[in-house]
């Protein structure tokens, strides 16, 4: 199953994803994540993006989409994938389908209120990049991550500057893709207001599973 999660930063995309591939069984791919790994082990890449990640404005398309069409060619991604914060352009959806295209795209619907207060108590880890919350998914030790023990922190463009630049980011240039993909019979909205646990049944339900 090839699946996309599109919605607004800090709407639970990752969060769900990570519960999702033990249910759909294909791999989570994030193309955050991927930035971010690029940006811890300082490569080529990584020194590229920092500071358009930090300020919260978008990778270009053809380093992104060109990201993207590598990871896939990987044996995991053979029976399909979850894409998590790509496509985010109308360019880069335009690419995905010329190379591996969606059979849903799930659409997180949530509040810009619910977004602020996520993001805002977000803790992610150095090492795994999983993510808890201050309040609503502590981790079992402060400032640890339950699934590798790497230390947790605040990701830079969680920063309140940041945090506004990227809702701004999103309605002009990742909004349209729900239009988009409308048009192609593609959508499937998902409530993602709730705790995680019932944004997971959310999910199981709208998809038919
Ligand atoms: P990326 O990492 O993709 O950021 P994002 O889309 O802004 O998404 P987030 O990771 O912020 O949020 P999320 O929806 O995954 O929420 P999460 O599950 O963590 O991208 C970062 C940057 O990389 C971009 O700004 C850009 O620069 C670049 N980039 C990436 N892709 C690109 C592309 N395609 N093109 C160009 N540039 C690109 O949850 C948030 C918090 O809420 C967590 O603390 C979590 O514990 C908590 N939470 C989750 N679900 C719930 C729930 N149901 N109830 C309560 N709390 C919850």
């Amino acid at each position: 199953m090839k699946l996309i999660f599109l919605g607004p930063p800090g709407a639970g995309k990752g969060t769900l994803a990570a519960r999702a591939v033990d249910i759909v069984k294909v791999p989570h791919i994030s193309t955050g994540n991927i930035f971010r790994e690029a940006i811890a082990a300082r490569s080529p890449l990584g020194l590229k993006v920092k500071e358009i990640l930090d300020a919260g404005k978008l990778v270009d398309d053809e380093t992104t989409v060109g990201l993207v069409r590598e990871r896939l060619a990987q044996g995991d991604a053979g029976g399909g994938y979850i894409l998590d914060g790509f496509p985010r352009t109308i360019a880069q959806a335009e690419a995905l389908a010329g190379f591996a295209p969606p059979d849903r795209v799930v659409n997180f619907d949530i509040p810009d209120t619910a977004v602020l207060e996520r993001l805002g108590g977000r803790r992610t880890c150095r090492k795994c990049g999983a993510n808890f919350h201050i309040l609503f998914g502590k981790p079992k030790q402060e400032g640890i991550c339950d699934h590798c023990g790497g230390e947790l922190y605040i990701r830079e463009d969680d920063r309140e500057g940041a945090v506004k630049k990227r809702l701004e980011v999103y309605r002009e240039q990742t909004a349209p893709l729900i239009g988009y993909y409308r048009e192609r019979d593609l959508l499937t909205g998902v409530d993602a207001r709730p705790a995680a646990d019932q944004v997971v049944e959310n999910f199981k339900k709208s998809m038919g599973l």
